[in-house]
């Protein structure tokens, strides 16, 4: 992620200390903890491991390893435009894999992935709440339902 000056901006390991100290004593505190850095800082950076496995009394390893296996937590700094493609039950049922499939094979594009300039990342999200509506997706935190190739096509072709 630049700034306005191109610069890539530090990425804040004191607040990650703060994020995994409060949350040490909850249920899953390593996936809390995850999350919640990569909500508040936009990734997961590599120097954020070594800060949340001491807290955690857990080998660099052993943290590095969850969040290698959670497609959903990023390593890299996030894209411009973030495509989160719901691929909760109710999704899957009407759908979903077919938007999954199309963004593979249109824009190259797998979930976790970014394009080559950074301007777009695919994302995947297990049910937004809007089952009802599904396929669904959320795109720069708007939330899109009865998402068809189509549409799809529309939201990721401009920015690619
Ligand atoms: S499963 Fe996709 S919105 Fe609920």
């Amino acid at each position: 992620m630049k700034g306005a000056t191109g610069e890539s901006p530090v990425y804040d390991i004191e607040r990650v200390r703060v994020l995994a100290e409060e949350r040490t004593s909850l249920r899953g505190s390593l996936l809390e903890i995850l999350h919640a850095v990569q909500d508040t800082l936009g990734y997961v950076d590599e120097t954020a491991i070594p800060i949340i496995a001491d807290t955690l009394n857990l080998s660099k390893a052993e943290v590095l390893g969850v969040v290698s296996f959670y497609r959903d937590l990023r390593q890299e700094p996030p894209a411009q435009t973030v495509v989160r493609l719901c691929r909760g039950e109710a999704c899957q049922s009407v759908g979903a894999e077919r938007l999954v499939a199309r963004a593979r094979e249109r824009f190259g594009l797998d979930i976790g992935e970014s394009s080559t300039d950074g301007r777009v990342s695919l994302d995947q999200v297990f049910c937004l709440g809007n089952c009802a509506l599904g396929p669904s997706a959320m795109v720069d935190g708007r939330l899109i339902g009865r998402l068809d190739e189509a549409t799809l096509d529309v939201l990721m072709a401009p920015r690619l």
